[in-house]
């Protein structure tokens, strides 16, 4: 499997108008750019129809929003793990707060993700669903309070106990799951605190994507690091 290095920023590009086309692929370099001048560890999610073209573009790790847990063949329509790592990406969120999976789903899912050698990023909306989702062993959880996402205040600052309570959680049932935070983070203050609150990094968008100017927003949020 490609290593996904941590402390690691992932930035979810959504389906915001600002990721459209060429646009995600212009946005996806000025992620690369950063991370090559920093040294920070960035890695881009951009919608699923840029995937192939972007993971072919710039040399950071590129996930994919999503993914079905469906073999080749008779699946119109799906996006399965084998076309997903045949695009060049290297892993893929799962069950995001605007993309929702059954608990099955995501059990297979994983499962699929680490035979076709892609790294799994479960994202999830407590503590406890947290721990949950990993005894399934992916390689991360991504824990978003959904009241918080897409909002100015950082689940850091808004409910640093539900990051807090993902990352001992987590820790109890499978030490090898890594543990992401995310919703409303935007500067590089919100991403010290995650760290502090002992995550692994962060998962973002509006942060980024629909900044004035994202090369100065992901200076910014690499800057506590
Ligand atoms: O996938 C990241 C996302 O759900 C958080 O969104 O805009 O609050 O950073 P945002």
């Amino acid at each position: 499997m490609t290593e996904l290095r941590t402390p690691v920023i992932i930035i979810n590009f959504k389906a915001y108008s600002e990721a459209e086309g060429p646009k995600a692929i212009k946005l996806a370099r000025i992620c690369a750019g950063v991370a090559e001048e920093t040294g920070v560890n960035i890695a881009v999610c951009p919608p699923i129809v840029e995937l192939g073209k972007i993971a072919r573009t710039v040399r950071i790790p590129v996930l994919s929003q999503h993914l079905d847990p469906m073999m080749p063949g008779s699946a119109t329509g799906w996006a399965t793990p084998s076309m997903v790592a045949a695009s060049g990406a290297v892993g893929t969120l799962l069950n995001h707060a605007e993309h929702h999976m059954m608990l099955a789903d995501i059990r297979q899912a994983v499962e699929m993700c680490r035979t076709a050698g892609l790294i799994s990023v479960v994202c999830t909306d407590s503590a406890s669903s947290s721990g949950a989702a990993a005894f399934f062993s992916p390689d991360f959880v991504a824990v978003e309070p959904p009241e918080l996402i897409g909002g100015d205040t950082s689940v850091t600052d808004a409910n640093p106990e539900v990051v807090k309570g993902a990352v001992d959680t987590v820790r109890r049932v499978n030490d090898n799951v890594a543990v992401l935070c995310g919703a409303g983070i935007k500067t590089g203050e919100d991403v010290r605190s995650a760290l502090d609150l002992g995550t692994d990094g962060v998962l973002l968008a509006s942060g980024v994507v629909k900044h004035k100017d994202p090369r100065q927003a992901l200076r910014d949020l690499v800057s506590r690091i």
